[in-house]
């Protein structure tokens, strides 16, 4: 099994997918370790509490350092953003390079980058008007949402979405089953690579 850690910054619904995908059983790869938040008060912490994982606030002030820390002490091989809104430094990427993925609420290339984050992303795709929007996990690199795609899952967007209802519809029908699937394949073939 990889020792995974998962970074989060809200209410941490795609950890719980996490935590519940292995409560099934279907992680058989993945240990999840550590949860660490930017963000003290952030439920996702809360979450991890509950299902018995250490669950950690690193703070502002030298955050990559201290999570390097903590990384180093739980033993992890794979890290797992899942709403997490820092970015992280290109030194810190490259040093992870090919074990740290992220769950990005659209369609990689669009609605990605600079800014587009939480309902920022379900915004614009309604602005735009597409039909079809969805969600992407992705390896992680200094170019926000640029690393190679991994996995993806289509949703339909319907007459009378607003952002909050597409989130939701996003959340429940992609990303809350691509994460899982994906952070599972990763660390199968990191096992594998070992
Ligand atoms: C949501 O917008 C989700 O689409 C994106 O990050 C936000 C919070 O997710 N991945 P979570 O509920 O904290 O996992």
């Amino acid at each position: 099994m990889v020792r995974t850690a998962v970074l989060v910054s809200g209410g941490g619904t795609n950890l719980q997918a996490l935590i519940d995908a292995a409560g099934r059983g279907e992680l058989p790869h993945v240990s999840l370790a550590l949860v660490a938040s930017d963000k003290a008060g952030a439920f996702a912490l809360e979450r991890a509490k509950r299902a018995g994982i250490r669950a950690e606030y690193v703070e502002k002030d030298g955050f990559e350092a201290k999570l390097e820390a903590l990384l180093a002490s739980e033993g992890i091989g794979l890290i797992v953003l899942a709403g997490f809104l820092k970015i992280l430094s290109g030194g810190f990427t490259r040093r992870w390079a090919g074990r740290i993925i992220n769950i990005h609420p659209s369609l990689i290339p669009s609605f990605c980058g600079a800014g587009f984050y939480g309902l920022r992303v379900h915004a614009a795709a309604l602005a735009r008007g597409v039909k079809v929007t969805g969600a992407t996990v992705h390896y992680v690199n200094e170019i926000p949402d640029g690393g190679e795609i991994i996995a993806q899952r289509a949703v339909e967007v319907l007459p009378g979405d607003t952002p909050e209802i597409l989130q939701r519809r996003v959340m429940e029908r992609a990303e809350w089953l691509i994460l899982p699937e994906a952070a599972e394949a990763v660390a199968a073939k990191l096992e594998g690579s070992k």
